[in-house]
């Protein structure tokens, strides 16, 4: 991927008009995850075919299912039958994904093969040891670098034991990787998460065929797979991604004079956090055509400009909201008084040290802030541009990187990030479609 600098200025005018980003990333690698365990051919429309999802279509491809892509979003997976997996060539390098990596380690587990994982600069500062501690007591066995990262051998289980696990973190990555070894082993995985987290594995394994039984308990949210089902091939319609929408709808939120509608956004409720954040700083938002895609409920946004007014978010919904925080911190800083966003421990181990990276892009740019312990406290500036002019520092993460940008639109001088080449990670259309709604987005040089 070459270095990009881009430049953000102040958009000139509120910006308007009808789009739809691109498919869920989440999905998307379910989608020919699964298509790639089920017995039969697997059709996929909206999938996002940003770098990120490219990968696993290409792990995918090296162990053995048939990927191929027959129009632009439309995709077909021949699939090889649980267990069913071959011990790929070489090594599979998952690039900058930090899902695929995990998701695939809790595949690679239950398959008795051995395989080795590698990713890009990012993804090998990134813990591992959250799936490989739950995942070893299968049966399988790993060797990771120091710390548990990446690069990582696995010599998976040929006889896997089911798992029985309570998530120390909120994590979809480590539930996922949980239930996917699960569908190897005999008799019933259960997943304990203290903290609800997506749940588009449970949702896309049931429509895969499989028995998923999901209760609240005591403990938390109880998930029992049964073991070793017959995968059937399903077709999946994947929803515009509710954490791409996030940038063009905090985008709308802050520029004056905004009104845009995003079509066929992800409405999953353990999904929502940033809706309800900005409705609750006063955002106009309303939810038009509300219906059922692909067994996940998605609507049309309308999203008008008015003024935010800063508020306090609960740690608890944190799990909800988890990849939008750097979003959130742009609109914090135009918000009336102070926004303290709490319980962002998580944000650490992303694509980058998010909680240092937002820092530093507010900072950059005049916007006031302060960490305490894992919560980031921003002072809005009620509705005045931020001073902008800053360079932003983007540390391989797609999202500081779109944020960045969507900062610049309310920036008085032009705001600059080291490189956008990420972007096409999750949302490759993003300057484009941006720049289609009126914002002020450029490749530099
Ligand atoms: C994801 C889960 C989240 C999220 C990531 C996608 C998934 O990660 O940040 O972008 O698809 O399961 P964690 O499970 O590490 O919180």
């Amino acid at each position: 991927m070459h270095i990009t600098a881009m430049t953000a200025r102040r958009a000139t005018r509120g910006l308007s008009g009808t789009v739809r980003v691109p498919g869920d990333k989440s999905i998307s690698h379910r989608a020919l995850m699964f298509g790639a365990l089920a017995v039969g051919e697997t059709r996929i429309t909206g999938l996002l075919e940003g770098e990120d999802v490219l990968r696993t279509a290409a792990a995918m491809r090296a162990l053995g299912a048939t990927v191929t892509q027959d129009a632009p979003g439309t995709w077909r997976v021949s699939g090889r039958g649980i267990g069913g997996l071959a011990e790929p060539a070489d090594v599979l390098d998952m690039g900058n994904a930090g899902t695929a990596a995990r998701l695939i380690s809790g595949i690679l587990a239950g398959h008795g093969i051995f395989c080795v994982l590698t990713g890009d600069a990012s993804l090998r500062k990134r813990p591992m040891r959250r799936v490989i501690d739950p995942l070893s007591a299968s049966g399988a066995v790993f060797f990771a670098r120091e710390g548990g990262r990446l690069p990582m051998a696995i010599r998976g289980a040929r006889d896997p034991l089911p798992l029985d696990y309570t998530l120390p973190v909120a994590s979809a990555q480590v539930k996922s990787a949980v239930l996917l070894c699960g569908l190897c082993a005999g008799g019933t995985t259960r997943v304990v998460e203290p903290e609800p987290t997506r749940d588009h594995t449970e949702t896309m394994l049931r429509h895969f065929g499989a028995t998923v039984q999901v209760q609240d308990t005591a403990a938390g949210r109880e998930i029992l797979l049964t073991g070793q089902p017959e995968l059937r091939a399903a077709d999946v319609a994947v929803p515009a991604d509710p954490s791409s929408a996030a940038f063009p709808l905090v985008a709308a939120c802050v520029v004056p004079g905004s009104s845009i509608v995003l079509q066929g956004v992800g409405l999953n409720p353990l999904r929502n956090g940033l809706l309800a954040t900005l409705r609750e700083m006063g955002a106009d938002i309303r939810i038009e055509a509300a219906r059922t895609e692909g067994g996940e409920p998605v609507g049309d946004l309308h999203v008008t400009h008015t003024g935010l007014r800063g508020i306090e978010i609960p740690p608890e919904r944190a799990p909800s909201m988890i990849d939008e925080f750097p979003a959130l911190a742009v609109a914090a800083a135009t918000a009336a008084g102070t926004t303290r966003m709490r319980g962002l421990a998580e944000l650490r181990v992303k694509e980058s040290d998010r909680l240092a990276a937002v820092a530093a892009m507010l900072h950059a740019n005049g916007v006031r802030h302060t960490i305490d312990g894992d919560d980031l406290i921003v002072q809005g500036g009620n509705g005045a541009p931020v001073s902008g002019g800053g360079l932003v520092a983007t540390h391989m993460d797609h999202r500081i990187a779109m944020s960045a940008l969507v900062l610049g639109q309310v920036a008085e001088q032009p705001l600059r990030i080291d490189d956008g080449g990420f972007i096409d990670t999750s949302f490759p259309s993003f300057a484009a479609l941006m720049r289609g709604l009126g914002a002020e987005i450029s490749a530099d040089g």
